[in-house]
């Protein structure tokens, strides 16, 4: 029997969408405002699940504090208040879009969770755009 429990989290952070082998034009063309070469900041939300059989000695299927702990220390601390493009060794050479991100928060996480355990990572670009990872 499976349940998956889910924390909630949120960074801001600040990035820009272009590529460095393309003209200017295509990169407007391609990644309109998200091409702003002075960046521009984006709330992000996520959502972090992870699904696995309950242990039947705690009841849980992961302690939700260790949970809370990882995604404040991995990803928090890691991302929030920072420019994604400049100060975030991921991205120094891969675009921070949405998918982006989600793939390098999932990634963070992974080896922190139980093996036997799926992890799922939503992640809102704004209240209405929103990428899921699961691996
Ligand atoms: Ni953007």
């Amino acid at each position: 029997m499976k349940v998956k429990v889910s924390r909630k989290a949120h960074f801001n952070a600040a990035h820009r969408l272009y590529r460095k082998d393309w003209e200017d034009s295509k990169n407007n063309e391609i990644f309109g405002k998200c091409n702003n070469p002075n960046f521009h900041g984006h709330n992000y939300e996520m959502i972090v699940s992870v699904t696995g059989e309950i242990d039947p000695e705690t009841g849980f299927v992961m302690d939700m504090k260790v949970l809370k702990d990882l995604i404040k220390v991995e990803i928090e601390v890691y991302l929030d208040h920072k420019n994604l493009n400049i100060e975030v060794d991921e991205f120094k050479s891969l675009n921070p879009t949405a998918e982006n991100i989600a793939v390098v928060i999932w990634k963070r996480l992974r080896p922190h969770i139980h093996k036997t355990n799926e992890l799922e990572v939503v992640l809102y670009e704004t209240p209405r755009n929103y990428v899921t990872f699961s691996g």
